[in-house]
């Protein structure tokens, strides 16, 4: 595995790599990396001739007040995880050189950006879908992978993919759970013990919206009301939201008779997590 760290190395890897007529596979990431991570990778992998991963924890995607500057990083032990999951590329940039002084250029996605996630992070969404944007221009994949466990990330990538023309294919990736079912995130390290079997209760909560649904249930705030009931069961949990809404566009509905998303995000012990859930559909996308 090759670590670049230059913009410019970066794309003349890249340039050299579509010469030799070889498609390129992309992973972006900001480090810390779990099975969820490396679950992306094979399918890149799969997919693809050459593996780019990229790690940049990305500052503009963090709302005041957040944890970017905590945020857990790991560069020695990604990058063992990396090389023997066979990437080809390891471009880890440095922030002067992704927003050197004078940058003033964002990407925003207005619609799919806005409620859920977007009510709670102002500005998040117009962070990642520019520095995508950037490293998209960078890296000049053929296809990139994202993980569906930030569905709103996924729904804003395609979205400002289509709309500005990237030759680009986005390729979802189905969340990794652990033994319990919590979704496999970098920021469940902030969990204490005790959260993070509390943490259990959110997958737990989804399954019962999608069991209800299963049965026969198709009104989106009765699924809806499930899924709290199950949040509100446990004691040190609260919910910024739980919501049920298309999922090719993220828009509300009433009536699930379609793929649908049941999207939530929690806190658990201080700690942000979201998860979710598509029901009405047949297979992964
Ligand atoms: O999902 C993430 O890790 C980040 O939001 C991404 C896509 C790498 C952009 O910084």
């Amino acid at each position: 595995m090759e670590l670049v760290r230059k913009v410019s190395g970066m794309q003349g890897i890249s340039d050299r790599l579509m010469k030799e007529g070889k498609k390129i596979g992309f992973v972006p990431t900001m480090g810390y990396l779990h099975e969820g991570h490396l679950s992306l990778v094979r399918k890149a992998k799969e997919l693809c001739d050459s593996v780019v991963v990229s790690i940049f924890v990305n500052p503009t995607q963090f709302v005041p007040g957040e944890d970017y500057e905590r945020y857990p990083r790991d560069e020695e032990r990604d990058r063992v995880l990396l090389d023997a999951a066979g990437v080809d590329f390891l471009f880890i940039p440095e922030v002067m050189e992704v927003y050197p002084s004078g940058y003033q250029t964002y990407a925003e996605v207005t619609e799919v950006s806005k409620g859920l996630c977007g009510n709670f992070r102002p500005g998040h969404f117009r962070g990642v879908a520019t520095v995508v944007a950037k490293l998209f221009n960078m890296v000049k994949p053929h296809l990139a992978v994202f993980g569906e466990k930030d569905f709103q990330q996924l729904l804003v990538i395609k979205r400002m993919v289509e709309d500005l023309n990237f030759d680009i294919e986005i390729i979802p990736g189905v969340t990794v759970r652990e033994e319990d079912g919590i979704a496999m995130s970098s920021r469940n390290a902030y969990l204490s013990p005790e959260d993070r079997k509390k943490a259990a209760v959110l997958y737990r909560s989804l399954m019962k919206g999608k069991e209800s649904f299963e049965s026969g249930e198709r009104h989106a705030s009765i699924l809806c009301r499930t899924v709290k009931d199950s949040l509100e069961s446990v004691s040190g949990i609260s919910f910024q939201y739980v919501e049920i809404r298309d999922a090719g566009t993220l828009e509300k509905i009433e009536v699930v008779n379609r793929p649908t998303v049941i999207a939530l995000a929690s806190i658990v012990g201080g700690v942000r997590l979201i998860d979710n859930i598509i029901i009405g559909r047949e297979k992964p996308f």
